[in-house]
């Protein structure tokens, strides 16, 4: 097939997003046209994004996306597709990420019979997992281990056996009428699990993959840049003076020592030096969520605890003593600013040491930012957060970070061997390093070790093999496994997990969900944000969230049984949307 790619839109399954406006991320190259770029941000939900939003569509993305959450990032990245109004779009699992009725109404409105593809003319190739789609689409092509098994329309392949058939199939709402070939997405590509993705095949084909930096150096010289040259400048000030305020104290007191003037005189100058080292210290370490989306050095921190300890390591953490694992809300209400609108309010929660808690509720319900509070990324304005017997807010926030482990749902890698991917945060942390043994069985155990050595080369250690490129190497959901293998090096007694099985296919996430449930992670303190529901089920307790505050707190068997309760009815809406 030969087709220039100017006439193609590609959305990807990890949101590409430039730190600029949401506006400009959604108009990409392309001009603005009021009219256009209203009708594509409503058909793509963004409009009450945008409402809830102080500067609406003007606010910064910040790196990565920083304060949007995935759902979000996938419905803008969608828009930049859409608003392209390119004759072919490829669609690589962008649904996924998206909550379930979110996703129905994105799939019927975008890519359904009266969809504003459908109404635009575009051909759609949308690669996904989410089978329950498929009898909307002209054509579907099954992927199974790089070749394809089984093509045909829908009613073709549904009346005979095969991958559809084996899936038993329902579908969503509306049948397809008879004898009608209604649907507007033109080509569906269902992926086996643990098949390649339909976009390698279009991204070698013209357009180069992206270089990957590598080397120390120029991780350094990457971080540098992200944290900008105006920022670093004030930092060495801060620094430098702060270096200066505590020599001068030693002078001060020596001085003071040898002098027999006013005692009164030297204590003030002592106390006013102390003050300002104390200040300016603070300021150089004591930086909140706020500050840190501000300025732009957010993705890092958005990935949580590893990734920042990668270029932080000079806080102290030698003095841990190694917790239970047990967690206390105690009326903890917290926001993102030290005089914005608290977005937690009066949060009353304890957790044993070893419990295992599902977190739900609706978007923007205050999931994310209830486990935020425990990697110190909010400010508490009223009640307190313990961990054993230890207030959240005395911890410095690397210690915090090295008690308390995450698996996020975005996936990081730094350039350097799997060995220093597994664990980059060995230096600072004050432990040793895990073991090559340990490395290796945690790899085994997540079933990536045979794909690494192979890629390693006969003769190789896959702990050797230098990781230039991970997203080139492994797919999405072999990444999530990849940091999954990380979290199980780590020592931390409380394990936060984030939406972290949303956007991988069906038998990654079940291999996931075995491993979450086998040690060392059957021994931790278990928090997870759950996107889908019947991956809480069996947990000790579910917590559900709404505007903020913890509206149920018990065991799922319970709730689901309590007539009226938001979960039972958040699990119904989740199971009509499957079936
Ligand atoms: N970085 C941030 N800065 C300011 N407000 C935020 C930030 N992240 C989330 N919020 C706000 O906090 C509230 C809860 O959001 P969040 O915890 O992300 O919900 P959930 O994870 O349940 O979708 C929302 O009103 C959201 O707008
Ligand atoms: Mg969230």
């Amino acid at each position: 097939m030969h087709m220039s790619s100017d006439s193609i839109a590609y959305c990807a399954q990890s949101p590409w997003l430039r730190n600029l406006t949401l506006r400009e991320n959604i108009l990409g190259e392309s001009a603005f046209n009021r009219v256009w770029y209203g009708t594509v941000t409503r058909t793509c939900g963004l409009q009450t994004d945008f409402s809830t939003l102080r500067k609406g569509d003007e606010t910064m993305v910040g790196t990565k996306g920083i304060s949007l959450s995935g759902g979000q990032k996938n419905r803008i990245a969608l828009a930049r597709a859409v608003y392209s109004r390119k004759p072919v779009l490829i669609v690589d699992d962008i649904l996924s990420g998206l909550d379930q009725s979110t996703e129905k109404k994105i799939f019927h409105r975008v890519f359904g019979r009266n969809g504003i593809l459908k109404r635009s003319n575009t051909t759609v190739v949308l690669a996904t997992h989410s089978i329950h789609w498929t009898s909307y689409v002209d054509k579907i092509v099954v992927l199974d281990s790089g070749t394809i098994v089984e093509d045909g329309t829908y009613r073709s392949l549904s009346s005979r056996p095969g991958y559809l058939q084996h899936l038993k199939i329902q579908r969503d709402i509306e049948p397809v009428e008879d004898g009608v070939e209604t649907a507007s997405v033109h080509e569906l590509v269902v992926e086996e699990p643990g098949t390649s993705s339909v976009h390698a095949a279009f991204l070698t084909d013209g357009e180069n993959p992206v270089n990957r930096r590598s080397g120390d150096i120029r991780t350094l010289l990457f971080w540098l840049a992200t944290v900008g040259w105006k920022h670093l400048a004030v930092y060495t000030i801060l620094l430098t003076f702060s270096t200066a305020a505590t020599t001068l104290q030693y002078i001060w007191l020596k001085w003071w020592a040898e002098s027999t003037a006013s005692k009164m005189m030297y204590m003030s100058v002592f106390v006013a030096i102390t003050l300002a080292d104390i200040v300016l210290v603070g300021t150089l370490i004591g930086a909140h969520f706020s500050f840190i989306a501000s300025t732009d050095v957010g993705s890092i921190t958005n990935r949580f605890s590893q990734d920042i300890s990668l270029v932080d390591g000079t806080l102290p953490t030698t003095f841990i003593n190694t917790t239970r694992g047990a967690l206390s809300f105690k009326n903890l209400s917290a926001s993102y600013a030290p005089m914005s609108e608290p977005v937690l309010h009066g949060i009353d929660l304890r957790i044993k040491s070893g419990e295992r808690i599902g977190v739900c509720g609706r978007r923007g319900s205050g999931k994310s930012s209830l486990v935020a509070v425990l990697f110190g990324l909010l400010y508490h304005r009223s009640g307190e957060v313990l961990i054993d017997d230890v207030d959240v807010t005395s911890i410095t926030p690397a210690l915090l970070r090295s008690e308390v482990v995450a698996l996020p749902q975005e996936t990081f890698f730094q350039p350097g061997t799997v060995r220093e991917n597994l664990f980059p945060w060995k230096v600072e942390s004050g432990r040793p390093p895990a073991s090559d043994e340990r490395m290796t069985a945690a790899l085994d155990e997540v079933q990536l070790l045979l794909k690494l050595q192979d890629a390693a080369g006969p003769g190789q250690s896959a702990l050797d093999l230098r990781l230039v490129n991970a997203e080139e190497l492994l797919s999405q959901g072999e990444q999530q496994l990849f940091c999954l293998a990380r979290a199980m090096l780590m020592e931390g007694k409380i394990v936060v997990l984030d939406e972290c099985t949303s956007s991988v296919d069906i038998a990654t996430e079940k291999l996931m969900q075995q491993i979450l449930r086998q040690p060392p992670f059957s021994d931790r303190t278990t928090i997870a944000i759950a996107h889908r529901l019947d991956t809480i089920l069996d947990f000790d307790r579910v917590v559900v969230m709404n505007a903020g505050r913890i509206v149920e707190n018990d065991d799922p068997r319970i709730l689901i049984e309590t007539e009226g309760s938001l979960f039972r009815a958040l699990v119904e809406s989740q199971g009509a949307a499957q079936s």
